[in-house]
């Protein structure tokens, strides 16, 4: 859809793989693999609940036929997908700005999470934070320290399973959109902002603190329609 006028505020999130952190279990088991193409009918199923935003589901089937490097998947203990996240090298920066078009920073060191979904049946089980700690361990691999996360302000059971998964707010990006064309900037996060987002996911708790990679910048990217 063609943006005429819009804003929105996201929060960047950070792990420092170098801190230790143990991934909080879920209510039910369940094991990271790599994405198989048999996965995809099960979870981006549109039927599984009429109540899920068909865009949500376009989304991830686009980064799916993006081929985007590399998806994995939380199964249960028969093997059934139920939940689904990219882990980004930054190897693959070229490949992040050809999809995503500048609205991440392009950072050494630093692998990039993004697009985490759970299939309808399994909310609330608290998978996201397990999965996803496991899957951000996995940028060790890559050769990343850290690994960075966006997330709209508003998605509060994303910040919250992110935050359970040792990771601290750290940037704020703002995308504007004005006549098709869309400016992100990057802000670093206040002491303020930071409060309000603990205060929002009620995670006070769950920080575990650490050295953050912050490249601010202003970045205007190609006009481009979503
Ligand atoms: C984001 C997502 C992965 C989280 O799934 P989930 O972990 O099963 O989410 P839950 O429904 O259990 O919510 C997580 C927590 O947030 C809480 N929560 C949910 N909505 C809330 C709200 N509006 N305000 C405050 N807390 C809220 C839940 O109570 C839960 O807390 P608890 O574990 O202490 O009970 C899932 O909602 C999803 O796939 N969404 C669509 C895709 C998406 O938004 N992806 C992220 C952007 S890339």
């Amino acid at each position: 859809m063609k943006r005429i006028y819009s804003q929105s505020v996201s929060v960047g999130l950070q792990r420092d793989l170098e801190n230790e952190f143990q991934a909080p279990a879920a209510k039910i088991e369940i094991q990271i693999r790599l994405l198989r193409k048999e996965d995809v009918a099960d979870l981006l199923d549109p039927a599984a609940d009429p109540s899920i935003n068909p865009r949500i589901i376009v989304h991830q089937q686009s980064m799916v036929d993006a081929n985007i490097p590399t998806c994995y998947v939380a199964v249960t203990a028969d093997n059934k997908p139920c939940y689904m996240q990219w882990l980004i090298g930054y190897d693959d920066n070229q490949e992040i700005e050809k999809c995503f078009k500048g609205v991440f920073p392009a950072l050494k060191k630093t692998a990039l999470l993004e697009g985490a979904y759970i299939h309808p049946a399994y909310r609330s089980f608290r998978i996201m934070p397990m999965a996803m700690s496991l899957i951000a361990e996995k940028a060790a691999e890559m050769n990343a320290r850290w690994v960075n996360t966006f997330v709209d302000i508003t998605n509060i059971p994303f910040l919250r399973g992110c935050q359970r998964a040792g990771f601290n707010p750290y940037l704020l990006r703002k995308d504007r959109w004005l006549l098709f064309h869309q400016t992100v900037t990057f802000h670093p996060i206040s002491l303020t902002m930071n409060k309000l987002v603990n205060e929002l996911t009620d995670s006070d708790r769950h920080k575990t603190g650490g050295k953050h990679q912050v490249r601010v910048s202003n970045h205007k990217p190609k006009s481009m329609s979503t």
